[in-house]
Formats: C-alpha cells, sequence, structure tokens
C-alpha cells in the first residue's frame, strides 16, 4: 500500500520519529513517503496517512494543524493514524501531562477524520537548542530535559498500523 508519513517538528525530534515510522513501513513492504506537512503538494494516489506533531504549550505545531483542518475531508474518507509527541521524562505520557491526549482545539476536526488510531509518544528536549522564551517555559513547568522518545514503542506502533492495513 502507499502510505504518507507527514509530520511537523521544530527541533526535529518528531521528525526523527517519522522517518523511523516511515522505514518500519517499508520494512513490511509498504511504499511510504515521509514529508513534512508544509512540503506536501497533493494527497492523491495514498491508501493511508500517518500524521504527527510535536506538542508546544498543549498544541499540535501550527502547520500541522493547518494540514489536518484542510484536509479533513479527504481524510474521512481513508484510514488514517494519528500521533503526538512531546513528555520528558518517565513514565506514561498521558500521565505525565495529566491525562492529555490529543489537542482541544482539534477534536471536531480528530472526531470528522475518525481515526484508527491516536498516539502519544515521549519526546526529546534538548536545552541548548531552545531560545531563551522556551528555556523560561521549560525551566517554570520544572520539564525533565533529555531523549526520552522510546524507539521500541515507535517501532510497536508502526507494527500496529502494518497489521491495520492488512486487516483492510
Ligand atoms: C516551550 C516548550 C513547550 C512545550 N510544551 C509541551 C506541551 O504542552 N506538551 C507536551 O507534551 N510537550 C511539550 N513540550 C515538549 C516538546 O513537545 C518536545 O520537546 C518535542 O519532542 C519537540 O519536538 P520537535 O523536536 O519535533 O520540535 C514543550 C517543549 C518546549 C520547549
Amino acid at each position: 500500500m502507499k502510505i504518507l508519513v507527514a509530520y511537523a517538528s521544530k527541533y526535529g525530534s518528531t521528525a526523527e520519529i517519522a522517518e523511523v515510522i516511515g522505514k518500519e513501513l517499508q520494512k513490511r513492504n509498504h511504499q511510504v513517503e515521509v514529508q513534512a506537512v508544509d512540503h506536501v503538494d497533493s494527497l492523491d494516489g495514498y491508501d493511508g496517512f500517518v500524521i504527527g506533531s510535536a506538542v508546544y504549550a498543549g498544541s499540535w505545531i501550527k502547520s500541522a494543524a493547518k494540514f489536518l483542518r484542510a484536509n479533513q475531508d479527504i481524510l474521512a474518507g481513508r484510514p488514517v493514524w494519528l500521533f503526538s509527541s512531546g513528555p520528558t521524562g518517565p513514565g506514561d505520557p498521558n500521565e505525565i501531562m495529566d491525562g492529555w491526549t490529543f489537542p482541544e482545539n482539534l477534536t471536531a476536526v480528530r472526531e470528522k477524520i475518525n481515526p484508527k488510531d491516536i498516539i502519544f509518544l515521549h519526546g526529546k528536549i534538548d536545552p541548548d537548542k531552545l531560545n531563551f522564551a522556551e528555556r523560561m517555559i521549560v525551566k517554570s513547568v520544572k520539564a525533565t530535559t533529555g531523549d526520552y522518545r522510546d524507539w521500541l514503542v515507535i517501532r510497536g506502533w508502526a507494527g500496529k498500523i502494518d497489521q491495520d492495513l492488512k486487516a483492510g
């Protein structure tokens, strides 16, 4: 099947997650394109879509939110998997973020698209890359810094997408 993995990433860690999901699907014989949402020209010809964004202040990056809204009619008719990446520190991502699962301002779009699955994945904070305001936010909310992306979970989720695709 032909799959588009489309992502938004500010500092690159979500882009790397998208690449790994793409590689896992390729290993399972799917034809995969991995693209930043703002580089996607057309949704024509894809059998399925994996779409994700880093989370900043409880929201998806604007380009990803815009992509989901703009393409909701097409996406509603095809299989879609959504991921968000963000929480750092040990433990379940949803618990670290007090039960957050998906941006509230995308609830209507999410309901319309009716994705096969939604996952909230650990992310990475590299304080050296952040601007001053971001460093202050990270400090004030006492966020743990470091790379907490769990590649086993990410690869496992890609495997689940493959199973869903094969099950039709
Ligand atoms: C200023 C700031 C605000 C953040 N806000 C959230 C948030 O609200 N929820 C969350 O889960 N992660 C939050 N994060 C963590 C990022 O989502 C995480 O660093 C992510 O892996 C960044 O992805 P990127 O490298 O693709 O930009 C925040 C990080 C920064 C620096």
